[in-house]
């Protein structure tokens, strides 16, 4: 047996791509209620306001909010032992700017993580994911603004003090590092609810965002940690490890700094601190960075207790003569990698590079690490007697899950748990769409919005089942 006894099973969602009741109950507008419908090859829009006429996928999802009794139930059935998901910052305070919370939107994560407990399940809870309030991207631009730290601090203090005895796993900000990508406009809007300027220095105005992001997240586990001192609160990292395209050493320095940059997130999360190269990079470049004294203080106060990441996929990468000084722009110095497949969607699958990212992480941080995401987004069909026979997904999760097993065997990983990502089919972050789908179960919603919201178990289901019965012997 290789898995811990209490090895945490589960799944994973946020709050924005499936709860959908986006006006319900006191909610305010999120930035991702704000987001259009989009496609792999047509990106999603961000409109200003809520505009009539337009399609907005997030404000309905899959009607979890009004359905999550029956979905527990079914996460109960195939044995999870935690669910993850996202509070939305919008029900807990509507524009993130009232003094006190919205008792309503309290009451709902109340009664849905009773409704876990009821069946043994865990919550595992994500405090930002890409939800933040509409109305502080009106107000603030979003994490630009270092008024931003106490109005997160002010709504995870709300969260632990209110579930202090129902919650115990928590992340604050998820996939901190997407924003690295800083010529993403995706990116940093989801992370950070920032839309660029044509003025910007795009680079800048990421590492500053990101550091007062850092700043919260650090304030928010100090006072977590004082609230209840058995919390277990984490980071949330993207990882896609970068691999150099080939074994020429400037290939395998460039991939070296290109993995400082996208991950130097979780330096600050663990050792409270800023590696070397990230202030080096901010002294060459010249970037005018507002970090204080006091900063530096907090980021050592509240250093996290695990590592929780996700992980879809593997890059890799070639250095260009012109690029001196191995900077790193994700948007442009990605290669494809010709040794390995990719989904429909492009993303590069990659079972081995879960087990490296494993290493890698537990080589640098000598963390408890815990796996919050992974899972395939695929095209499903329903058979006409409504079956869903999604032998594809189930060769990708078995194929990862065989490697996290090598990880913690073999190279003594120190391994919390593994929720796949979509455990229910919901609305895709990047593209909006629902026909992409990571579910075991199956929701009838179309990307157009029309379905009955009907539920069934894909063949997956029933996998999965087997999985968490055997603690991940029977794959
Ligand atoms: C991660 C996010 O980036 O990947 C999730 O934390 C997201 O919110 C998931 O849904 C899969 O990406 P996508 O775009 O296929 O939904």
């Amino acid at each position: 047996m290789s898995l811990k006894k209490d090895f945490l099973w589960g799944g994973a969602v946020a709050a924005h791509q499936l709860e959908g009741a986006y006006n319900v109950a006191g909610k305010g507008v999120s930035i991702m209620d704000v987001s259009t419908g989009g496609t792999k090859d047509t990106p999603r829009r961000i409109t200003n306001g809520i505009v009539e006429g337009e399609y907005y996928p997030n404000h309905e999802a899959i009607d979890f909010y009004h359905h999550y009794k029956e979905d527990i139930a079914m996460f109960a059935e195939m044995g999870f032992k935690c669910f993850r998901t996202s509070i939305a910052w919008t029900r807990i305070y509507p524009t993130g700017l009232e003094e006190e919370p919205n008792e309503e939107g309290l009451k709902f994560y109340d009664d849905m993580f009773d409704e876990c407990l009821k069946h043994g399940i865990k919550p595992v809870i994500t405090l930002s994911h890409f939800e933040m309030p509409y109305h502080l991207v009106e107000v603030y631009g979003g994490w630009r603004d270092r008024k931003l730290i106490d109005l997160f601090v002010k709504f995870a203090k709300t969260c632990f003090e209110r579930y202090k005895d129902k919650v115990e796993y928590w992340m604050t900000f998820n996939e901190i590092n997407n924003q690295a990508n800083y010529n993403s406009e995706g990116s940093i809007y989801g992370d950070s609810g920032i839309i660029y300027t044509p003025e910007d220095h795009r680079e800048q105005v990421m590492y500053q965002a990101s550091h007062y992001e850092l700043v919260a997240s650090a304030k928010a586990i100090e006072i977590g940690h004082q609230i209840n001192p058995n919390f277990k609160i984490g980071c949330m990292i993207a990882m896609c490890p970068i691999y150099p395209y080939s074994c020429a050493p400037e290939d395998i320095l460039m991939a070296h700094k290109a993995m400082e940059k996208r991950y130097y997130y979780t330096d600050v999360h663990v050792f409270g601190k800023y590696p070397p190269n990230i202030t080096k990079l901010w002294e060459r470049k010249g970037f005018d960075m507002d970090v204080t004294k006091e900063d530096l203080e907090v980021l050592k106060k509240g250093c996290v207790d695990y590592i929780g990441f996700s992980y879809y996929m593997s890059f890799a990468i070639k250095q260009k003569a012109e690029n001196i000084y191995y900077d790193y722009d994700e948007s442009h110095d990605l290669v494809r990698n010709p040794h390995v497949e990719a989904s429909d969607w492009g993303w590069q699958v990659d079972p081995v590079g879960l087990r490296y990212a494993l290493n890698w992480f537990t080589d640098h941080y000598h963390k408890p690490l815990f796996i919050v995401e992974n899972g395939l987004g695929a095209y499903d069909k329903v058979e006409e007697n409504g079956e869903i026979h999604d032998h594809y997904r189930i060769d990708y999760l078995r194929k990862h899950i065989e490697q996290m097993k090598k990880a913690v065997d073999e190279d003594g990983v120190d391994l919390m748990g593994y929720t796949p990502w979509g455990c229910i089919d919901l609305v895709a972050a990047s593209t909006g769409q629902m026909s992409k789908r990571y579910g075991f179960i199956y929701v009838d919603k179309q990307d157009d919005g029309t379905g009955s919201f009907d539920r069934s178990r894909k063949d997956s289901f029933y996998w999965y089942q087997k999985v968490i019965k055997t603690n991940g012997e029977d794959l």
